[in-house]
């Protein structure tokens, strides 16, 4: 199937993607006037969807933009776009716009918001990523002040997460004023002497549901972890580091600017935190 195959939902229906039009107009595509949620689907069942969609009213209430639908809605939407797909694991990206409007930086008045949601295959990390590791490069945090928001509008995340690609790093993680924030589309944990430490969740991180999960499935694993911010010292001296996302699940990072980070290897306590977070997923999308 090719791309212009694949069946989209756009606002009210649902069409192969080479169909589906978006007016020129429309504010994301003006002013990434928007905001998004991707939602992990494991063998056809969508993956913690109500914390997805607390997430989504979090951000459109950030942006004052009401939900165009409630939740029963949203939920009848992801099932049949995801019955839709001809593959079993996939990621549903669903945006909402402010709509299309002539163009004025100020709210328009009566214009619908813009509704779209497509499903692709999962791209979760390689299992030579998961068991080597994967590399970053660290940056000064230079993007606004509401990352909590999951907003269409991702400059600051795109460059950064250029910066990775041009050095052959995954991701690039960073510190705002010396203090752990994220990477440009991951959540960032470390373990310091046996112990998880995660960032709180503020305006300067998205508050990420693999995150939440991770720190559920590790409490409930028995396993030591404090909520709390991190120096970047104390990050970079840390035994070892994580990234979380719905795409990545938890991944560990084994070289930072170009050199070995930690032992150079995943570490125990991530390993011990990956086979928690397969247990958590339907048999059939489990991974060693
Ligand atoms: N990114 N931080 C940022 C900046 C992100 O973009 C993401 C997710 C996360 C992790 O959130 P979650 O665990 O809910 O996926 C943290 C998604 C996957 C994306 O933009 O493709």
């Amino acid at each position: 199937m090719s791309d212009a195959e694949q069946i989209v939902y756009l606002n009210g229906a649902f069409l192969p993607m080479g169909e589906a039009k978006v007016p020129v107009l429309d504010r994301g595509f003006i002013y990434g006037d928007g905001v998004y949620e991707v939602i992990p689907v494991y063998h056809r069942a969508p993956f913690r969807m109500s914390h997805h969609l607390k997430r989504l009213q979090y951000s459109l209430d950030g942006i004052r933009l009401a939900n165009p639908m409630d939740d029963d809605a949203w939920d009848a939407l992801v099932r049949e776009l995801v019955a839709r797909q001809p593959f079993d694991d996939q990621a549903v990206y669903l945006q909402v716009t402010r709509g299309v409007a002539k163009r004025d930086h100020a709210f328009p008045k009566g214009a619908r918001p813009t509704v779209f949601m497509m499903s692709n295959p999962l791209p979760l990390p390689s299992r030579e990523q998961v068991e080597r590791g994967v590399a970053v490069v660290t940056a000064d945090d230079n993007r606004w002040h509401r990352c909590d928001l999951k907003t269409t509008s991702l400059l600051g995340n795109v460059l950064m997460r250029q910066r990775a690609a041009d050095l052959d790093a995954v991701e690039t993680v960073m510190f705002r004023d010396g203090w752990l924030t994220e990477a440009s589309a991951s959540n960032v944990l470390i373990v310091r002497g046996g112990t998880i430490v995660a960032p709180p969740k503020d305006h300067q991180i998205l508050p990420g549901i693999t995150y939440d999960a991770t720190i559920e499935f590790a409490r409930e694993a028995g396993m030591p972890m404090e909520i709390r911010p991190v120096r970047r010292e104390e990050a970079l001296s840390a035994d070892e580091m994580w990234l979380s996302s719905s795409t990545k699940e938890v991944l560990a990072i084994t070289t930072l600017d170009g050199r070995p980070f930690g032992s150079g290897v995943p570490g125990p306590v991530f390993r011990r935190m990956y086979a928690a977070f397969q247990a958590h997923k339907p048999a059939a999308s489990r991974r060693a």
